[in-house]
C-alpha cells in the first residue's frame, strides 16, 4: 500500500468477512466451512458441499436426498435456451465460456427468483455440456435425473455412465475449487449484488470474471505444456527457454498461495488414482516430473518469489483423464466454483451495503475548454 492507501491489485485489502473459507497462503492451509479441504473433497458428494456453504451444517441423509431432488429438478433447459445454443454454436466460433456465460442469463426469463440458486447449480453443466455437443455436431443429452450432479455432468457429456472412480473423481475436483476466500471471480458477483442487484446478474459477472487467463483460464495451457515437452528429460530445455524469453509457466504461481496450493496436492492425488483406475499413468508420471522441473527453475530465475504449483497444473491432468477437452476445462471450474460464488452473494445480501473504494486521479488538472474549431 503506499502512502496514499492505494494498494494495486487490492493487495492486502480486507474487503469482506465470510464463513465460507478461510485461505492460509502461507502454510498451504484451505478451510471450507470448517472442513480442511482435503477432508471434504474426497469423500463429499458435490451436493452435500453445496449444502454445508448455504445451511453451514452437513446435511441428514434425508436431506441430503431432498436437496439432490430438488436440484435435479432445475437440470433441464427448456427449448428456447436449447434453440439459443444451437443457433450460437451454428453460427459462430463462440467459446463455451462465452456460451455459458450467455445461457446463465436466461435464467432469470423462465425460473422463479426464489429458485435462482438452485437453478444455477443445477443448470451450468447442461448448459456446458449441451454447448458443447452441438459444437460436436452432436444432439444435446437429457440430464438424467437419477444420477448425482457429477456423474450427470459426464452422462450428458459422452452419453455413457461414467463408474463410480470416475463419479468421485469429478466430485472431488468440484469440491476443491468451490469455494477460495475473496478470489477474483467471488469479488466481482459480491460486487454485482452489493448494489441490490439479482444473483443471476452476479453469477453472469463472476463467469466472466473466471474467464481470464490470470484467474480461471489457465489449465488449458498447463496442460499443452506437458503434452510440448513430452518427456521428463525433454522438461528443463523447454521450461528454460520459456523462461528466458519472460513467459510465465501456466499452473504455477499464485496471489495468495506461498507455498504449494493444497488443492493441487488434492487433485494430484485424485488423478493418480483416477489414472490407475481408467487411464494413462506414464502422463501422470510425466506432469509430476515437469512440475518439479518448474518448480526448480521457478526458484532459480524468480528467487525469493516463492512460485509454486497452483491448483490449474493438476486440474488440467485429472479432467483431462475424465475425457474432457481442454475447452471444458474452465467451464467445469465455474460448475465447480457456483456454489460458492452463490454463497457469497447470500453473505453480501445478508450486509446490505454497496462497495464502494476510492480511486486515486492521476489525470491532468487545470485544463480549460478549447473550442472545436480552435482545437
Ligand atoms: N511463471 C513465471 N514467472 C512468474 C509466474 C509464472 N507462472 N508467476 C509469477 N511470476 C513472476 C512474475 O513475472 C513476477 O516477476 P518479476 O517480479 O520479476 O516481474 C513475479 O513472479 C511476481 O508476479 P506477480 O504477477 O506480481 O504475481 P501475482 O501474485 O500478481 O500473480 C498469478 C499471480 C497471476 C497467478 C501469476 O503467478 C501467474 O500469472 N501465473 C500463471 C498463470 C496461472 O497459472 N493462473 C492460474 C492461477 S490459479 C487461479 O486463479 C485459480
Amino acid at each position: 500500500m503506499n502512502t496514499n492507501g492505494f494498494s494495486p491489485g487490492l493487495a492486502g485489502v480486507v474487503a469482506a468477512q465470510t464463513r465460507l473459507s478461510r485461505v492460509n497462503g502461507q502454510i498451504g492451509e484451505l478451510i471450507i466451512a470448517g472442513f480442511p479441504v482435503e477432508e471434504l473433497a474426497s469423500q463429499a458428494t458435490y451436493e452435500e458441499v453445496v449444502y454445508l456453504l448455504w445451511h453451514d451444517r452437513l446435511p441428514t441423509a434425508q436431506e441430503k436426498d431432498d436437496f439432490q431432488h430438488a436440484l435435479a429438478k432445475w437440470r433441464t433447459l427448456p427449448p428456447f435456451v436449447l434453440t439459443l445454443l444451437k443457433e450460437v454454436a451454428q453460427r459462430s466460433e463462440t467459446a463455451v465460456m462465452d456460451a455459458l456465460h450467455l445461457a446463465t442469463s436466461t435464467i432469470h426469463v423462465d425460473v422463479p427468483t426464489a429458485y435462482h440458486a438452485q437453478a444455477l447449480i443445477a443448470r451450468l453443466p447442461t448448459i456446458v455440456a449441451s454447448y458443447w455437443r452441438l459444437v460436436q455436431g452432436k444432439d444435446p443429452i437429457a440430464p438424467n435425473n437419477n444420477l448425482r450432479h457429477a456423474a450427470n455432468f459426464l452422462y450428458m457429456l459422452s452419453g455413457e455412465e461414467p463408474s463410480e472412480s470416475q463419479t468421485r473423481a469429478l466430485e472431488t475436483y468440484l469440491n476443491t475449487v468451490v469455494d477460495h476466500g475473496l478470489n477474483a471471480s467471488t469479488f466481482a458477483g459480491r460486487v454485482i449484488v452489493a448494489t441490490e442487484s439479482d444473483m443471476v446478474s452476479a453469477i453472469t459477472g463472476a463467469i466472466g470474471a473466471l474467464k481470464g487467463p490470470l484467474h480461471g483460464g489457465a489449465p488449458g495451457p498447463a496442460l499443452d505444456m506437458v503434452f510440448e515437452i513430452g518427456a521428463v528429460e525433454k522438461a528443463e530445455t523447454y521450461l528454460r527457454a520459456k523462461l528466458d524469453k519472460g513467459e510465465r509457466l501456466m499452473g504455477f504461481g499464485h496471489r495468495v498461495y506461498k507455498v504449494r496450493d493444497p488443492r493441487a496436492e488434492i487433485l494430484s492425488a485424485a488423478a493418480e488414482k483416477l489414472f490407475a483406475n481408467d487411464g494413462d499413468l506414464a502422463l501422470y508420471e510425466l506432469a509430476k516430473g515437469v512440475e518439479e522441473t518448474a518448480v526448480s527453475l521457478l526458484a532459480e530465475y524468480k528467487p525469493g518469489r516463492n512460485l509454486q504449483t497452483n491448483v490449474e497444473f493438476y486440474t488440467a491432468l485429472l479432467l483431462h483423464g475424465l475425457g474432457l477437452d481442454s475447452d471444458l476445462f474452465t467451464p467445469t471450474f465455474a460448475c465447480g466454483r457456483v456454489a460458492g460464488w452463490i454463497a457469497h452473494c447470500q453473505e453480501q445480501q445478508a450486509v446490505s451495503r454497496i462497495i464502494r473504494p476510492l480511486s486515486q486521479y492521476t489525470g491532468e488538472t487545470n485544463r480549460q475548454w478549447q473550442p472545436i474549431h480552435t482545437r
